[in-house]
């Protein structure tokens, strides 16, 4: 009861504190004056497009864009996607590392698609396996991408926010990337100077990584990212593309007392470092797979984005319509409950 009690004032007082994060102000494309803070809010709640462009080839995974899909997303509530974009596989292995034009135009076509349905877009570069298994010799073709994502991105709209790296990880460890961030970042501003940038610390994004993870100073237009699946046994259980990895079926949530009060806690803990490090949150995944019962599942759903709402940190759902999906492409139509949990929890 007094440890409840306790997490509860602790966050009040951290509410109270985020909502108070000075703005300070930049000028975007438009001239319109805008904080990193400001631009993050203006992300409201998402949902990622995963599976599709992510997959090795659009299609591989079972799930391909299709047009209607960003009026789909736009009038249930949500207010951008994430589109997360395997650019590794589809550009050249050695230098100059040029990107598939056709590629290039597909990923253009979508993201068209979704401002013309009032959408905003987080551009990333996911899956880059890569790049985690060996960041030494992998930086080069990495920081050509950017230079090229740069150039070919630099007319988008100031609704386009740049995101780095999805989950860095194995190899790739906060420390590494503290050290390849910074160089990413210069080419990004170069054409970019006041377009959000979104970043994220190492194991896969884990909230716990951020308190290592360095920003520079001087760019205040990044947003920090997180990544909120836990407890993994719970939301990955019976998850096939795991393999042999995947918790086992039948594990409920909340599994005992404690685990509420852990995700509360975890939550508490991102919040303290946004306000001691003036940066604003985007929880950019978060999600349960459709094998967890659907009681529990909306439950967890429920609390997480409970949580990013009474923390202001804005959230993607991972994702729209494939494993974790909140809308069922066979029937077409939303899975309600799972869109009603994301959108008002
Ligand atoms: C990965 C997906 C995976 C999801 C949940 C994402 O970051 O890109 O492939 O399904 O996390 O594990």
């Amino acid at each position: 009861m007094y440890q409840r009690f306790r997490v509860l004032s602790k966050s009040l007082l951290l509410i109270s504190l985020l909502l108070n994060m000075p703005d300070c102000v930049f000028a975007d494309d438009m001239g319109q004056p805008i904080s990193a803070k400001e631009a993050a809010s203006r992300l409201g709640v998402g949902i990622n497009l995963g599976n599709m462009l992510d997959a090795p080839n659009e299609g591989d995974w079972g799930v391909r864009f299709e047009n209607d899909y960003a009026r789909i997303i736009r009038s249930a509530g949500f207010q951008h996607v994430r589109l997360p974009v395997r650019w590794s596989a589809h550009a050249e292995k050695t230098t100059p590392f040029r990107i598939d034009p056709v590629f290039v135009a597909r990923v253009k076509t979508v993201m068209a698609v979704c401002h013309k349905h009032d959408l905003r877009v987080v551009l990333n570069i996911h899956h880059y396996e890569e790049m985690h298994a060996d960041p030494e010799k992998e930086t080069a073709r990495f920081l050509a991408i950017w230079r090229q994502l740069s150039e070919l991105f630099a007319a988008q709209p100031d609704t386009v926010y740049f995101e780095v790296l999805n989950e860095p990880h194995d190899k790739l460890t906060t420390m590494e990337w503290n050290e390849i961030l910074p160089a990413a970042l210069e080419i990004i501003r170069k054409k970019h100077p006041h377009r959000p940038v979104i970043v994220g610390g190492g194991n896969w994004n884990s909230p716990d990584e951020l308190t290592h993870l360095k920003l520079p100073a001087e760019d205040q237009m990044l947003i920090a990212t997180v990544h909120y699946y836990r407890p993994h046994e719970f939301t990955h259980q019976g998850a096939e593309f795991l393999g042999d990895k995947a918790p086992p079926a039948g594990r409920k949530f909340p599994f005992d007392l404690k685990e509420n009060t852990i995700i509360q806690e975890d939550f508490q803990r991102v919040a303290e470092w946004s306000v001691k490090n003036q940066r604003p949150i985007y929880v950019g995944e978060f999600g349960c797979y459709h094998i967890a019962s659907g009681e529990d599942r909306l439950r967890w759903t429920r609390t997480v984005a409970g949580l990013c709402k009474q923390y202001g940190f804005t959230s993607a759902y991972w994702e729209f319509c494939s494993g974790f999906g909140a809308w069922d492409p066979e029937r077409r139509e939303w899975r309600k409950e799972i869109r009603d949990a994301i959108l008002k929890p």
